[in-house]
């Protein structure tokens, strides 16, 4: 089965959605809502560790028959197969797309399986300390050095799940500027930290310039034969890493069939196992896999990234909004929109189809946001009153971590009434000031997870995945190349040889 080309603009439900929305455009939600009874029990979806009210979108049972059919037009149950199925949906790199062959331990294949076990031993040794630093230590602190998917994803999720942390820091070395690796290294002691370089080519400037700057530092301070005690790489080059002068038992092999933003799930992922341990790890591959079953099995029409992926297309193509707003109302969350954003702009941000052909639509929206309340104290005013449709997505924990529970409530009242507000502004109400008019009619789903574990934040991070996946798929782009990335570099060289 070959993945689909088809421009969706040209499929039958593309022209009734153009005609919809001419009829949807006027239409307030705030009338939907009084009007249906049941709207938001009928828009919303569960499944064990994630759900979704999507109620409040500017839709009716119509527009999501037509999106829909949109997606069945353009073939997107083949495109979800041929990804699941291995095959080289990734045409341009001539790769297959398979992050989630990472977390599916019924299928596991033998090299994922065996460079788990490596990694569930090595972050044991550390974690028990039974792996001594060169002068007999254990091992305090750990550094990932890497950038874009070898840090973004690590780092979101180490901070995340703080909560089930161990005693091990984790510092990440991610941007070229020599501050940023002079400031970590003034914490650190080489006697007790572990270095773990990440970079999926093994040929990234910023990394490689930080790994060798790091180097230097420790063997100045212990010598070049220490280096094996405290040095390890993850990456696909392996020539690269030997030539470097890392061991092949301190080698963690990642494969080209697993896109940089979409690697956390790999030895890519090796400084959060070190800081939560492998069991969390391991349940955080288990809670995704959850969601990729889902995305797989369900119909559409009960599909969290479908649905979640069609109503972007309906916003940013048909509404002609240009953003996404995400708003995490839980701290632990905080670096979830930074990671979301190499996710979803490095995979949609694109503008030639899959035929190789200019679009004439809209394709991946700009993605930003911050954690709610803080939020709601900088930029939510725009949203509120703002000329510009932003369509937002609010993430809620029922339950917080630490108990404190009128905090808790106070959060979740800020969420839900956030949600509200966008919906309702002041509709129905006499306010007699101009400024104090809120139009409301903006739209916004609410994803609740019980608490952020190891397993639901799996599922919300798949969740985000497939719905992007199917954002490219649907619009005919392709998703897992990045050649927009290379001009800059190749500038950045030039200027660099010119100076
Ligand atoms: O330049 C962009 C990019 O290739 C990302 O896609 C990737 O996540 C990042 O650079 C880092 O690449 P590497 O892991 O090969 O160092």
């Amino acid at each position: 089965m070959a993945f689909p080309k088809i421009n969706p603009t040209t499929t039958k439900a593309w022209i009734k959605l153009e005609e919809h929305y001419a009829a949807m455009r006027g239409v307030k939600m705030q009338d939907l809502f009084a009007n249906e009874t049941g709207r938001k029990e009928r828009m919303s979806l569960k499944t064990d560790l994630v759900s979704l009210d999507f109620s409040k979108n500017r839709i009716t049972s119509q527009t999501l028959d037509l999106l829909q059919s949109l997606a069945e037009e353009t073939k997107l149950d083949e495109a979800i197969k041929a990804q699941f199925n291995g095959e080289v949906i990734n045409e341009t790199e001539s790769r297959q797309v398979l992050h989630t062959a990472l977390r599916d331990f019924d299928a596991m294949k033998p090299e994922v399986n065996a460079t788990l076990s490596k990694i569930k031993e090595f972050s044991e040794a550390i974690i028990q300390g039974t792996h001594k630093g060169y002068t007999g230590k254990t091992i305090t602190d750990i550094v990932n050095i890497g950038i874009g998917g070898s840090d973004l994803g690590p780092a979101m999720v180490t901070e995340a799940l703080s909560y089930y942390k161990n005693h091990l820091t984790v510092h990440y070395i991610s941007n070229v500027d020599g501050d940023h690796v002079c400031e970590t290294l003034k914490k650190l002691d080489p006697e007790t930290t572990l270095f773990i370089i990440v970079s999926k080519t093994f040929t990234t400037q910023e990394t490689l310039t930080n790994a060798n700057t790091v180097r230097q530092w420790f063997v100045q301070k212990a010598g070049e034969n220490a280096i094996e005690k405290h040095f390890v790489a993850v990456s696909t080059n392996l020539t690269a890493v030997a030539a470097y002068g890392i061991l092949a038992q301190n080698t963690f092999t990642m494969w080209n069939w697993v896109g940089g933003r979409f690697s956390l799930w790999s030895a890519v992922g090796l400084s959060t196992c070190c800081a939560i341990g492998y069991a969390h790890f391991e349940q955080l591959l288990k809670g995704a896999h959850q969601m990729d079953i889902h995305f797989k099995e369900a119909p559409f029409s009960e599909n969290m990234p479908v649905l979640l992926g069609l109503l972007s297309i309906w916003y940013t193509n048909f509404f002609k909004a240009e953003t996404e707003a995400v708003l995490p109302y839980t701290q632990y969350l905080s670096k979830f929109v930074d990671y979301l954003q190499q996710a979803s702009m490095e995979s949609n941000g694109k503008s030639v189809d899959r035929n190789g052909t200019p679009v004439t639509y809209q394709t991946g929206p700009v993605v930003w946001g911050n954690t709610g309340t803080n939020a709601q104290h900088a930029f939510i005013q725009l949203l509120h009153q703002g000329t510009l449709l932003i369509p937002t997505d609010f993430i809620l924990c029922t339950d917080s971590l630490h108990g404190k529970k009128n905090h808790q409530d106070i959060l979740t009242a800020n969420c839900l009434a956030q949600t509200e507000a966008l919906l309702m502004g002041t509709y129905g109400e006499d306010v007699a000031n101009p400024y104090q008019v809120f139009e409301g009619n903006k739209p916004s789903n609410l994803l609740r997870l019980d608490t952020l574990s190891p397993e639901s934040l799996g599922a919300l991070i798949a969740m985000y995945e497939h719905k992007i996946f199917v954002q490219g798929a649907v619009l005919n782009i392709y998703s897992f190349d990045q050649f927009g990335v290379e001009l800059g570099k190749k500038m950045a060289n030039r200027h660099l040889i010119n100076q």
